[in-house]
């Protein structure tokens, strides 16, 4: 696998970096737009990265860091389509695992669109199980929510 450049998107990070970060995240999730505003204040709340291959941006992170009594955080990983399949999303995935236990999480979940079957099937492979199915404000969209077991 080519050694991924990976730069840590900040609450301090410049446009450039935020519309990369934007740019994969609503390829990957079109039902889920994000305005540049959005991905800033997120910067400055969450762990974000950004993922290049070979100087070609192919990938990007969240870590939602620990909340609530159960210490549970939200972590994902995102491929651009191109891309799957040679272990990018592993890599990912797992930086964003190591971030969240860092932060103190002892709960980790991520959250998957139905139609995603590449990423359910990725989740579940990294032993996340399903654990609510739901749609927002009428949106015909599903969402799956998992927890990683044990
Ligand atoms: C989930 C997602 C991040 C996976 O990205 P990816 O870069 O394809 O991930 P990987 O390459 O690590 O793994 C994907 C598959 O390729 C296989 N693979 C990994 N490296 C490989 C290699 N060098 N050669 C062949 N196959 C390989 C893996 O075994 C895995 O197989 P599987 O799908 O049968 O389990 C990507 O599909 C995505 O962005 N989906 C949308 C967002 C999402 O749903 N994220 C999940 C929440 S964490």
């Amino acid at each position: 696998m080519t050694a991924l450049d990976i730069q840590h998107v900040d609450g301090a990070a410049g446009d450039e970096q935020l519309e990369a970060w934007r740019y994969v995240h609503n390829t990957i999730i079109p039902a889920h737009v994000l305005s540049l505003a959005d991905v800033r204040e997120r910067a400055a709340r969450n762990h974000l990265e950004l993922a290049y291959a070979d100087g070609e941006l192919i990938g990007n992170s969240t870590v939602r860091p620990p909340a609530g009594a159960d210490a549970t955080a939200m972590v994902a990983a995102r491929v651009l389509a191109a891309h799957r399949g040679r272990g990018h999303g592993g890599h990912l995935y797992e930086r964003a695992l190591l971030k969240a236990r860092e932060l103190g999480a002892r709960v980790i979940e991520t959250c998957v669109l139905e139609s995603n079957e590449d990423g359910l099937r990725f989740a579940e492979r990294h032993g996340f199980v399903q654990t609510d199915r739901y749609q927002l404000d009428g949106d015909p969209t599903w969402w799956i929510d998992l927890r990683l077991a044990g």
